[in-house]
């Protein structure tokens, strides 16, 4: 590959991934395209000293900017979305704009720019509550909110433009993603990285309703060493679940980070979330079967998201 994008590359996972792109055999040439809607300049100020990344500040529903970036480019990884359930429920309109509109902008420029590649990076929202467990991808889709219903719409597009453009497209279903660099401090931030930040603190950790939600948490490293899986294999095409496989209520979360961090912390009960998925659990089979393998499970990639978080705290 010569020339790679990735969209939301200032975001948590996208800053790994584009770390990642550029190290690659070759160094190609990667393009950030970011808007810095909910990414930061922190994760883009430690990447930015590969000479082959450059960072575009611009939004993928800007289809000039969009189409500039996608010229010449061999494959594109787009992360860039409104991602988070809540404010979806708050802000429909504006979610059907970033996360469906943003992705056809990026269809069609890379239609136009004969772009081989596409990876979306879809999200586990799509199953909904189906009672079923675990979720696989033969399941009927069931998103109950505009943040699952645009990530299902992303996926149909892009199916639609290997039909018909003829671009190798996939979807990849992420479980709860965690690792170095997640924000705890974002309005919207997730589990881990609060949980982590109260337990440092000995203070009590919030947990949404009873706690006996359940969740399939997967590493970053693992997340990322996915996208770069599927990106470089022009064969594989259509929807895969990335997780683990295993599954623990969130209750067992803040345990498990308390034992690890050696926290006293209590445990505080907040009121339940609206749109949060009661049981969410991964049958990943359908990407093991390509031969692809994850490498942390949940304590080795707590212990390696501390171990980072010390390093950056000395
Ligand atoms: N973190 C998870 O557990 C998880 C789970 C499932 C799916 N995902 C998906 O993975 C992707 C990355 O998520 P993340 O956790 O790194 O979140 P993030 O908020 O850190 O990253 C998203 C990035 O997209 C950028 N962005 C938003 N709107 C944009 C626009 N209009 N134009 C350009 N850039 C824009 C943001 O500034 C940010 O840098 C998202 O598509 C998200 O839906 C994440």
């Amino acid at each position: 590959m010569k020339k790679i994008v990735v969209t939301g590359g200032a975001g948590f996972i996208g800053s790994h991934l584009a770390d990642a792109c550029c190290r690659l055999p070759g160094h190609p040439q990667v393009v950030i395209l970011d808007n810095l809607r909910t990414g930061r300049q922190s994760n883009l100020e430690r990447i930015l000293h590969h000479s082959n990344l450059a960072w575009v500040q611009g939004s993928i529903t800007d289809p000039a900017a969009v189409d500039e970036v996608c010229r010449g480019t061999d494959c594109i990884f787009h992360l860039a979305a409104m991602v988070s359930v809540p404010e979806s429920l708050l802000s429909p309109l504006e979610c059907v704009d970033i996360n469906v509109n943003g992705t056809l902008h990026l269809l069609e420029a890379a239609r136009r720019h004969g772009v081989k590649k596409m990876v979306l990076s879809s999200s586990a929202a799509i199953y909904g509550d189906d009672p079923e467990l675990p979720k696989h991808e033969r399941l009927r889709p069931a998103p109950q909110t505009p943040y699952g219903i645009t990530k299902l719409d992303g996926e149909y597009y892009l199916e639609m433009a290997r039909q018909q453009y003829g671009i190798s497209t996939v979807s990849l279903r992420y479980f709860n993603v965690y690792g170095p660099y997640q924000d705890p401090k974002s309005q919207y931030a997730a589990a881990v990285p609060i949980f982590i930040e109260q337990a440092l603190q000995h203070q009590a950790i919030s947990i949404y309703g009873d706690g006996l939600q359940t969740r399939d948490f997967v590493f970053v490293g693992d997340v990322v060493a996915a996208n770069l899986w599927v990106g470089q294999r022009a064969e594989l095409h259509g929807v895969f679940n990335v997780a683990t496989g295993t599954t623990i209520t969130i209750l067992e979360l803040a345990q498990t980070i308390c034992n690890i961090v050696g926290s006293t912390s209590p445990i505080e009960h907040l009121a339940p979330r609206p749109g949060d998925i009661r049981a969410s659990w991964s049958d990943p089979s359908k990407l093991m079967a390509t031969g692809f393998r994850t490498g942390y499970d949940l304590q080795n990639g707590l212990q390696r998201t501390l171990e980072v978080l010390t390093k950056q705290k000395s």
